[in-house]
């Protein structure tokens, strides 16, 4: 069975028959359907442009390696980002400091002091160095010169046939325009194997000697910490250095790039042409040009590495090859959800941010580590990433049966686990304390908020539970699975059994305070039992205890002990649309006016996520979270909404049976994404990628279905869409 329901053309249906009969049930089995084609309805929505947007590029990129394009294909116009996983850099340190000399700040705790890495007034200099550093760069801009045209030739001054198109289905960028009466056409893609962008150019201003390229490099800062939509300094030449190496004088040249302590290498190949490469002087700018052949074509590779590489050149023809055959296969694997039958706008436009996400997120967020909020697009929070984040930009990944693009990153919890027990050791509490906005070393930025947020300690679970779930649905084995998890999540539920506070008043053990919840915006001293961190607490310490008991393991005694005493999710009575009383879930225990006060009805709604997001549980009342449902649809203030709360609530909805409401949730106003797909910024700028990751899995639910909570749920295909829509969906494995 297992082998069957990995083809990609096997169905749901079938996968789905064999893991419930498998569990002894036999519920009424969904309807057989043809496949999907899915490269016609990927190609559908190929992005096209005829000119730059000044926000956002197109993209291509391997998930650890992206290239930001303008209407030309390049970088010519508009200077969009060459962006990585691996490129960073520390700017020099404050005078006479070093990180070691950071000591945080100590805030009573349950009639203890720990210390938190927050930035510490007496310290500011270097507590804002650690919140900087290290940043991400901009690895290098590839145009288009023109060589018979002034240097400040613009877009504008391009004849209006500019035109680009997008080849999702393969990951090629195809753009032409029109200089002096002569059309080029360029094409532009990434390699899958390696940090290379290979480009090709037919043009008769080649062989004209009136095409060039040109390779610049900008230094890198820490004084922003959003850079949008460029990265890098480009002013600030004397700081940094290039030099240029010639592996081979008329196909080859490399050069090297060292900012500070950060060096690396650009391996430029050429073919179809001679040419020569120069540097303009006072710059860190190249400009190679095709000389004394009159070839119309030109193909060019580059390849960005911090190591020297020995690997052999690579030529536009290969590259182009493994891109076609990669994305091909990305496609073809898999779940895919078809909704182009239905005549629907919004059934469309949901299936456009789909497709959309689908081809950004395998560029922007399948990367090393987890990835940064704007993906490889351009930098947020100085370019680094947030472990609280992780589940919603990757969680997707298992349901879509895409699990080896989720794998390229997991390990970060095994190379981050020696700096996270010893950051729990250091404040007095057993097992594992995962820190928050980190950078590849592991480190977490100094943060008040950074500090005492609570919310990633469980994503460990979610993640490894979900691996079970999918591989024990699709009969796979699942010993490998316990044995790659099992000491993360074990260090994680010891850390937090450890974390609760024994409250001998009301009898209970409460989380927090100090602490602040999924929304940020409460006072942490007096922030306490907040209902998301509640119900995933329970979710968390269940699924330790489950892992154990698969193990034939005895759990640990203070697992249960703590989750069995944990504090009630609080709950108020507020007038309901009807005037009647209900009782609803509130964001925290005692906050005062949950309802009425504008500063708490906005932001996150997380509250919602205990049911939606998080599976049932014993600890949820199906009827509060209806209740509290419609209160937030009814007085939530969504304009400081971020992303992800809208899929967030539409999971919400979708399994308390609301499914009209479900898709409104997922076309609402303050949820948009642009032409290519990119999901538009509010409180952060564009691209805040959580939204696309959100999107995919509220769509992996309400297209594959999820396990049935009593007997709700489950009722063929697609039950989280409107039933009048036709919904083909296929490689789902129903969501926990
Ligand atoms: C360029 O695209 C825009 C938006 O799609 C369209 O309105 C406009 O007519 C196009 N211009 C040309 C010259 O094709
Ligand atoms: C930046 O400095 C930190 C602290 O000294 C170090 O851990 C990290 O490896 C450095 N990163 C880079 C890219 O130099
Ligand atoms: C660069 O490396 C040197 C030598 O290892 C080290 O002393 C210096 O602190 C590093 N600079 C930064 C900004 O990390
Ligand atoms: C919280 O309490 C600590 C003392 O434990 C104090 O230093 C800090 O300023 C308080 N924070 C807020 C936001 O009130
Ligand atoms: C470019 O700038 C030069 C000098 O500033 C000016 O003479 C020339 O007309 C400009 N060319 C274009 C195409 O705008
Ligand atoms: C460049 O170096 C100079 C001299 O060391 C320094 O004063 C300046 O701040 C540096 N500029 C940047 C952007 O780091
Ligand atoms: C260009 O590369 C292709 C391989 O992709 C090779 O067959 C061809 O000989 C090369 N041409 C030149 C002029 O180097
Ligand atoms: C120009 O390049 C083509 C393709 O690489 C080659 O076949 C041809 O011999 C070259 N012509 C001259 C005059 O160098
Ligand atoms: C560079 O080389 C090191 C050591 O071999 C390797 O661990 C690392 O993955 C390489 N980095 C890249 C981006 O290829
Ligand atoms: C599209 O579907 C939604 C959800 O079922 C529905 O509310 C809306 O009325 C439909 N629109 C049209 C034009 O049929
Ligand atoms: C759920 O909450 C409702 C409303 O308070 C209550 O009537 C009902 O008994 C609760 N259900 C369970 C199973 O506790
Ligand atoms: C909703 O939030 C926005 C942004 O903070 C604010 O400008 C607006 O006044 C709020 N609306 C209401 C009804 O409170």
């Amino acid at each position: 069975m297992r082998r069957l329901c990995t083809l990609t053309t096997l169905w749901l249906s079938l996968c789905h028959l064999a893991s419930t009969n498998a569990a002894g049930t036999s519920p009424k089995s969904p309807p057989r359907q043809i496949p999907i084609d899915r490269s016609q309805v990927v190609s559908r929505f190929n992005p096209v442009r005829n000119a730059s947007s000044t926000s956002t590029p197109m993209q291509v990129g391997n998930g650890n390696f992206a290239f930001g394009a303008d209407i030309t294909g390049l970088q010519t116009f508009l200077p969009y980002n060459t962006l990585s996983s691996w490129g960073w850099h520390n700017s020099s340190l404050p005078a006479n400091s070093s990180p070691s000399d950071f000591t945080g700040l100590d805030w009573w705790t349950h009639g203890r002091l720990v210390n938190y890495d927050m930035p510490n007034p007496a310290e500011s200099e270097i507590s804002q160095w650690l919140i900087a550093n290290p940043h991400r760069i901009n690895l290098v801009r590839i145009g288009f010169v023109f060589l018979g045209r002034d240097a400040n030739f613009t877009e504008e001054d391009l004849p209006e046939d500019r035109s680009q198109v997008l080849d999702i289905y393969h990951g090629v960028l195809r753009s032409s325009f029109t200089v002096d009466g002569h059309t080029s056409t360029v094409w532009t893609c990434v390699d899958p194997l390696s940090d290379t962008v290979a480009v090709r150019v037919k043009s008769n201003l080649l062989s004209l000697g009136q095409l060039g390229l040109f390779f610049d490099y900008p230094y890198a800062t820490d004084k922003n910490k959003f850079e949008a939509p460029f990265v890098g300094d480009w002013d600030a030449v004397d700081n940094h250095t290039t030099v240029l190496r010639f592996a081979n004088g008329e196909n080859q040249a490399q050069i090297r790039h060292t900012l500070d302590n950060t060096t690396y290498l650009s391996s430029v190949q050429w073919n179809r042409s001679a040419a020569s490469i120069t540097k303009v002087d006072d710059s860190h700018r190249y400009i190679l040009r095709p000389t004394g052949n009159s070839s119309r074509e030109f193909e060019l590779t580059a390849s960005v590495s911090p190591n020297a590489t020995s690997q052999s050149p690579l030529f536009f023809d290969t590259v182009v090859a493994r891109s076609q055959q990669w994305w091909q296969s990305y496609w073809e694997t898999g779940a895919f959800v078809d909704l182009t039958g239905t005549d629907n706008t919004t059934a469309i436009e949901i299936q456009r941010r789909v497709i959309l996400s689908q081809y950004l997120l395998a560029v922007n967020e399948a990367g090393k580590d987890p990835p940064q909020e704007s993906g490889l697009v351009n930098n947020g929070w100085h370019g680094k990433f947030h472990m609280e984040m992780y589940l919603w930009h990757s969680s997707h990944w298992t349901p879509w049966g895409k699990l080896p693009l989720l794998e390229r990153s997991i390990g970060v919890y095994e190379r981050f686990l020696p700096s996270s027990l010893q950051r729990a050791a250091d404040q007095g509490y057993a097992g594992t304390r995962w820190g928050k906005m980190s950078d590849p070393s592991g480190r977490s930025a100094p943060g008040e908020i950074n500090a005492l947020l609570i919310w990633q300690q469980p994503h460990v679970f979610y993640f490894a539970e979900a691996e079970y779930h999918f591989a024990r649905s699709t009969g796979q084995e699942t010993r490998d699975i316990f044995t790659k998890w099992d000491h993360i999540p074990t260090e994680s539920a010891d850390f937090m059994a450890s974390y609760d506070f024994w409250n001998s008043s009301t009898g209970v053990y409460d989380l927090g305070p100090p602490m602040y919840p999924v929304s940020e915006n409460t006072p942490p001293n007096s922030t306490c039992n907040p209902t998301f961190e509640l119900a995933y607490w329970h979710f968390g310490l269940d699924t330790a205890i489950a892992w154990k008991t698969r193990l034939g393991q005895p759990p640990p005694s203070s697992w249960k002990h703590v989750k069995d005493r944990l504090a009630p999710l609080p709950t108020m009575l507020a007038k309901n649309s009807s005037g009647d009383e209900v009782l609803t879930y509130t964001l925290y225990e005692g906050i005062p006016d949950m309802w009425t006060d504008p500063d708490t009805v906005t932001d996150h709604p997380a509250l919602t996520g205990i049911y939606g997001l998080l599976p049932p549980s014993s600890v949820v009342n199906e009827t509060i979270v209806a209740a509290t449902a419609a209160e937030v649809g009814r007085v939530w203030n969504f304009t400081d909404c971020w992303g992800w709360d809208f899929p967030m609530l539409a999971m919400n909805v979708a399994r308390l049976g609301d499914v009209e409401d479900a898709v409104r949730y997922l076309v609402h106003a303050n949820f948009e994404f642009d032409d290519v797909g990119m999901p538009v910024g509010s409180k952060a700028p564009t691209p805040y990628f959580p939204g696309s990751a959100a999107l995919l899995l509220a769509v992996g639910m309400m297209a594959g279905g999820w396990d049935a909570a009593g007997n709700a749920s489950w009722q063929g295909m697609a039950p989280g869409f409107p039933s009048p829509w036709k919904v083909k969906a296929e490689g789902f494995q129903r969501m926990l």
